[in-house]
């Protein structure tokens, strides 16, 4: 027996279709072949691999990735670990035999960078390539979404020279005027999706036991991710829908753990969902739940498809 059976969740994402509105976030677990192998054979929507840079990083030194509290948030600073983009040049177009679309996650640490492995992918086959403008994790290296006029020529680059839908990755807004500013920009940029949010960077998690900070980088600050900060990446969606083109589509993320989760991002605005740290923490079982309990929901709440509720989230009523 299949979900499908029941009814219609499939989506489309920068013209992509997708069996599934779930996939996993570029970061946890999609480094290396038998990572991604292991994603293309579960019930994740899409393959999406680790931001890549020019050449192969081992990344920050260890502790770089700690759960903290009771709803298992997380903290991280990995330093872009991957295996340089010559290696996923190679190894992604091969798992497009799983049947759903791959995608290349990029992270230069230079625009130049950037836009030399953007036109890397080119005619590989594979289906999209997602521009990473919010690494909060690398030493010396400011998160390029927080300043305007880079993302402006870095986004405008690499459309240009991409032959593949291109989408970015954004940081946590928390003012709706920069919301409304980076909206415009990308409006006039050429961008067919926009996956929001990642993990608003530079927090920092004590532990009192031992008084020190749960990780060992920069200081012990990092990208929080996990259930405690869902409300940002669901105002985060929602107000992209509301600024974005209706022809750029929105991936949601953070904080992502149930069925009722992704519903919530859904009824925000989002096409599809990523997820990063509920993942981290479970393995690639987690997809296959998270279909099933959208489904039960969906089907409970009498809706056959995603397109009967995407957006439709109303203000409660004054009182
Ligand atoms: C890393 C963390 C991020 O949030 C990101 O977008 C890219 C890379 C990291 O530390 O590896």
């Amino acid at each position: 027996m299949d979900v499908r059976d029941f009814i219609d969740i499939s989506t489309e994402v920068a013209g992509l279709q997708l069996e599934y509105p779930v996939f996993n976030a570029s970061g946890p677990l999609c480094v290396t072949t038998q990572e991604l192998r292991a994603i293309g054979e579960s019930y994740s929507g899409a393959i999406l691999s680790k931001s890549c840079t020019l050449v192969p990083r081992s990344g920050n030194p260890e502790p770089r990735y700690k759960e903290f509290g009771d709803e298992r948030n997380s903290i991280n600073s990995m330093g872009l670990p991957n295996l340089g983009y010559r290696e996923y040049v190679e190894i992604l177009p091969a798992l497009k035999s799983y049947g759903k679309p791959v995608i290349a996650s990029v992270s230069g640490l230079t625009q130049e960078d950037s836009l030399t492995i953007v036109r890397s992918f080119n005619n590989t086959g594979i289906d999209a390539v997602e521009l990473n403008l919010s690494c909060p994790n690398v030493p010396g290296k400011p998160q390029i979404g927080y300043d305007f006029e880079a993302s402006k020529n870095l986004v405008k680059g690499a459309v240009k020279v991409s032959g593949l839908p291109l989408g970015v990755k954004l940081p946590p807004f928390f003012d709706i005027s920069h919301i409304k500013e980076m909206a415009e920009i990308l409006n006039s940029s050429g961008v067919k999706f926009v996956t929001c949010i990642n993990s608003p960077g530079n927090g920092l998690v004590v532990d009192v036991d031992t008084e020190s900070t749960l990780i060992h980088p920069r200081g012990g600050f990092g990208g929080i991710g996990g259930p405690c900060i869902k409300p940002f990446g669901l105002a985060n969606v929602r107000k992209f829908r509301e600024f974005l083109n209706p022809e750029i589509s929105i991936i949601g993320a953070g904080g992502i753990t149930s069925g009722s989760d992704i519903f919530e991002y859904l009824l925000c605005g989002a096409d599809a969902v990523q997820v990063g740290t509920h993942f981290m923490n479970n393995g690639t079982s987690v997809f296959q739940n998270l279909v099933y309990e959208l489904v039960k929901l969906i089907m409970d709440k009498g809706y056959k498809s995603i397109q009967d509720f995407k957006g439709n989230l109303r203000i409660t009523e004054a009182t």
